[in-house]
Parts: structure tokens; C-alpha cells; sequence
């Protein structure tokens, strides 16, 4: 009978790479929770409408990648292709805009897109991400992006950071008027996709992968050179501080960012060393979101990672032996060995070999599993009721009464 696969671009995780995501997961949450950031959950399965009205019907997200179908109720649902909706929906579900609206979260978890798996591409992914509400201080983006330098640091990967300003609804809308004329004008030179994004979103023109449209749009009116005072002022702020603080930058003056709701900063950290999906960070500010959702004007900023992106670069630190490997070299002792490991469960690590073996095969492989002490019940033991125990780490051995371990 032929065997079941998992879906092409959805990985098991198993383990040393559930190590790492584990030590990836706990760095991270260290981390944000000394930035003053706490836990929160979203289900995995939301309203479409939600990522329709946050991350926009004109995104590649909504357009072509999400998880969707009508669920037994007729409901139009979708899996969750990013994180930071929900959250906002959380937000103003449970009423935090009402209640002076400052409140950091931090979530970890699967997301879905329909994308065309690749090296560092897959349709199910895990993000790790930080959601910051109610702070429309520019000093609050240096904070969020400071704080993904400090789990990469602490991760030990290299990155390099890209910045851009997106502009406000006071500067944005000319940019924008300025920009499709002059895209206009290369119409005829442009992608397939491009003329499509003349239409629903031209900034997204910018970041075409197609190398024509990136030599043809090398002189393309730069958002950066046409934000209003506050836009400018904050990015200028943005760049002072990121620098008196000792964080290496590019300013990417054609990052534009996939998803609909940014304004003001938007960044992303990428690495050069793996291949061609390099973004292993992106996020930036949405002030409108929370308002668009149907809350109360909120400004926010936030991130994600990609913990499947990391996950090379990533090395866990050897953990040293612990707890205790038991075996017995005769079946007839199993049960006392049993209830004598039982005992020390739930304290300590704990393995109990059911199946019975020479003392050397048991000392090897209690090595082989990391355990620091190997207890061993033969016919002397049980006969002085007694456990022979041996030290891995200090290479010592004794022998003790049952009662006493
Ligand atoms: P994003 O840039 O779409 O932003 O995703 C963040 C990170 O998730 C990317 O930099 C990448 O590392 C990883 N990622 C994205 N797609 C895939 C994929 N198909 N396979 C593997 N990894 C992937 C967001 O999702 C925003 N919600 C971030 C944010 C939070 N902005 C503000 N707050």
C-alpha cells in the first residue's frame, strides 16, 4: 500500500531541530520579556475577512497564498498567514484600545501560505513575534528592532538590518500620484505583475523580483526624499538613535514590505548565508490598523521572525549529562528496578530501560542519551537490597541502599 507524505512544504519536526526550535523559542521569550512583553495566543484559524481588511486584498498573501475554505457552518475562514492580525483583533476583541491601549505582546507559532516551496520557503512555517501598542514614538521602533539584535545576538547569528520609511497618510498619497505617473511612463517596459500593481498597490512595484523592472525603476521618485516633516523627522531620529546605539544599517530605499498595513518604519534583518529567501526578520509600524479594524486609534509597531529560516545558523549548546539512566541486567529484577526509577520521576530526568542488558551496553548507552548517573540492579544488589550507581561525569561508582536513594 503506498505510505502517506506529509503536504509538499510542511515539514514533522524532529529531534534536534525540536531542540533548536525549543532554544530558538525560550532565547526569544527571555528576551522580550525583559522589554516588558508578555504571552498571548490567537487561534489558528480566523475570519478571512481579517486578512483581507489587515494585510490587503492586493497583497501576494491574500491574492494567491492563504489556506481558505467555507467551514461546516459556511463560514469563509482561512488559516493564519502571519500573526500580527490576530493579535490586532485580540487587542480590540478584548477591549485594550479602551483601556489606555498600551500593551506589549509577544506569540510564537505556525503560519500557513500557499507559496511555492523552496530552500527556506515552505507553506507552513513557525514566526516568533512582538506586537507593541499604544506607543506612536519612533523610539519605540529603535526599542523593537534593538530587541531582535539582542535575540540574534544571543543566538549567535550574523545579520545585516534594512531600513525604510513608508510615509504617512499625509505624505504618502502624493508619493504615490508621483510614482504611478512616472510608472506610467515605463508602463510598456514593466512586468506582467507590475501593471497589475500600477492598479492595486504601485509601491509594490518597487520590490519586483524581475531584474528588467529593477534596472528600469533605478530612478524611481524615493519615498525617503518625499516624506512630510514628521515622516522625515522620525526617520532621521530613527537613524540617529539606531547608530548611537551601535546598530550597523542600510537604507533600502525599495523595501516595501509584502503586507498592506505599514506606515512610517519598516525594516527587515536579512542573512547573506541562506540563499535566496534571505529575510530571516521583518516588520515595521501600522498606527492605522488598529483603527481599520474597528478599534480605537491605536498606534503600534512590531516584528516577526522566521524560525525556519534560522534554524542552520543556529547552533544549541551542548547541554551536559543529567539525571539518571536505570537498567537491570536480569528481566526477573525489572519490576524492582521499575518502582525504584519511578521514584526519582517527575524530580529529575529519568530513562528506565526495560530491556536488559550487559553492565557495559547500559553504561554506553546512558552516555549516548546524556545521562550523568547510570543505576544498575543485578543479583548482588537485589539480594543486599541495594543499587549500584556510577558517576558519568566524575567517573566514580557506589554502591547504596535502596532506602537511602
Ligand atoms: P513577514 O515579513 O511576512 O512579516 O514574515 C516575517 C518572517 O517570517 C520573514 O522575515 C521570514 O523570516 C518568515 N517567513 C515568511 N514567509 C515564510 C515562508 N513561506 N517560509 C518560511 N519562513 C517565512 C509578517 O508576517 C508580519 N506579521 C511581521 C510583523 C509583525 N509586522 C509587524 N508586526
Amino acid at each position: 500500500m503506498k505510505t502517506i507524505q506529509s503536504l509538499r512544504g510542511m515539514n514533522d519536526t524532529l529531534h534536534n531541530v525540536a531542540d533548536k526550535f525549543e532554544y530558538i523559542i525560550n532565547t526569544a521569550t527571555e528576551i522580550a520579556k525583559n522589554y516588558g512583553y508578555t504571552q498571548i495566543e490567537t487561534p489558528l484559524l480566523e475570519e478571512t475577512a481579517l486578512f483581507k481588511r489587515s494585510v490587503g486584498e492586493s497583497s501576494d498573501i491574500v491574492g494567491k497564498e492563504m489556506y481558505q475554505f467555507l467551514d461546516k457552518g459556511g463560514n469563509d475562514v482561512c488559516l493564519r498567514p502571519e500573526g500580527t492580525a490576530g493579535v490586532v483583533r485580540s487587542f480590540i476583541q478584548n477591549k485594550f484600545d479602551k483601556r489606555g491601549g498600551n500593551e506589549k505582546f509577544f506569540y510564537h507559532g505556525a503560519m500557513f501560505r500557499y507559496e511555492r516551496p523552496q530552500k527556506g520557503r515552505l507553506r507552513l512555517f513557525h514566526q516568533f513575534g512582538c506586537e507593541s501598542f499604544g506607543e506612536n514614538s519612533v523610539f519605540e521602533d529603535v526599542s523593537v528592532i534593538l530587541l531582535i539584535r539582542d535575540i540574534f545576538d544571543a543566538l549567535e547569528i550574523g545579520y545585516k538590518l534594512k531600513i525604510n520609511s513608508l510615509g504617512c497618510s499625509e505624505c504618502m498619497p502624493t508619493y504615490r500620484e508621483n510614482l504611478v505617473s512616472y510608472l506610467e511612463e515605463k508602463r510598456e517596459e514593466l512586468c506582467e505583475d507590475c501593471h497589475r500593481r500600477i492598479e492595486t498597490n504601485p509601491i509594490r512595484t518597487l520590490d519586483c523580483k524581475n531584474e528588467k523592472c529593477q534596472t528600469e525603476l533605478s530612478d524611481s521618485p524615493k519615498i525617503v526624499q518625499n516624506l512630510c516633516e514628521s515622516c522625515d523627522s522620525d526617520f532621521e531620529i530613527l537613524k540617529r538613535v539606531l547608530k548611537e546605539s551601535g546598530m550597523d544599517f542600510e537604507v533600502d530605499t525599495n523595501l516595501v514590505r509584502g503586507l498592506d498595513y505599514y506606515n512610517k518604519t519598516a525594516f527587515e534583518f536579512v542573512s547573506d548565508e541562506i540563499g535566496s529567501q534571505s529575510a530571516i526578520a521583518g516588520g515595521g509600524r501600522y498606527d492605522k490598523l488598529v483603527e481599520f479594524l474597528g478599534g480605537k486609534d491605536t498606534p503600534a509597531v512590531g516584528f516577526a521572525l522566521g524560525i525556519e529560516r534560522i534554524l542552520d545558523l543556529v547552533k544549541v549548546p551542548e547541554a551536559e549529562n543529567s539525571g539518571y539512566y536505570f537498567g537491570t541486567l536480569d528481566s526477573e529484577y525489572l519490576q524492582k528496578l521499575y518502582l525504584l526509577g519511578t521514584q526519582k520521576r517527575g524530580k529529575e530526568r529519568v530513562h528506565i530501560e526495560l530491556k536488559k542488558r550487559s553492565l557495559n551496553k547500559h553504561l554506553q548507552n546512558a552516555d549516548k542519551m546524556g545521562y550523568r548517573f547510570c543505576a544498575i540492579l543485578g543479583s548482588d544488589e537485589v539480594a543486599n537490597s541495594t543499587i549500584w550507581i556510577k558517576d558519568l561525569k566524575l567517573s566514580s561508582e557506589d554502591t547504596i541502599s535502596q532506602d537511602a536513594f
